[in-house]
């Protein structure tokens, strides 16, 4: 018995050590963060577009300062040796069209930088930041999975 937890315990170390390691280098786990951070900052000015919070200038450029910066990024962490894994609600249709999936980031980045630049109230982030969300919608139905 005494044998068979000492087993368990090195056996959940060394499953703890390579976790770590694959958390720091995966581009899986570190593509999904990013995602999530943009899920949280988009949800103020998501609920405000359809009218269900206040408009806030603040979280807006927030928002967009997210995308705007992140996209390169993103567009780079989708590597051949990351297809599975992890949960991944990627779909294989990424890698038969990278080029066309990198050309929404770089558009998401284009739109962004415009945004802000053009958002300077309620009646400008009304007609400006939905035009920035659409390459969000554009990816997923073409290249994430749906949740069911
Ligand atoms: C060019 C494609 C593309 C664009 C643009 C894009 N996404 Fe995604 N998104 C994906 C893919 C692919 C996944 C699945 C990633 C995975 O599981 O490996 C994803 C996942 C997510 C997730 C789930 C993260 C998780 O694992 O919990 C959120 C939230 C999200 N995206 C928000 C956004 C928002 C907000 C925007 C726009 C500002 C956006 N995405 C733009 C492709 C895209």
């Amino acid at each position: 018995m005494k044998k068979l937890v000492t087993t368990i315990l090195a056996a959940t170390v060394l499953a703890a050590g390579a976790g770590l390691s694959v958390a720091a280098d995966n581009p899986i786990v570190e593509r999904q963060k990013i995602f999530k951070g943009w899920g949280d900052v988009t949800k103020q000015p998501g609920a405000a577009l359809k009218g269900e919070a206040k408009f806030d200038l603040a979280a807006a450029q927030a928002a967009l300062k997210a995308y705007a910066t992140d996209s390169a990024r993103l567009a780079t962490l989708f590597p051949d040796n990351s297809k599975t894994g992890n949960d991944t609600a990627a779909l294989p249709k990424i890698w038969q069209e990278k080029p066309k999936f990198e050309a929404i980031y770089k558009k998401l980045a284009e739109d962004a930088g415009k945004a802000s630049a053009a958002i300077k109230d309620e009646a400008t982030f009304k007609t400006e930041f939905g035009k920035v969300l659409g390459n969000c919608k554009a990816c997923h139905d073409d290249y994430r999975q749906k949740k069911s």
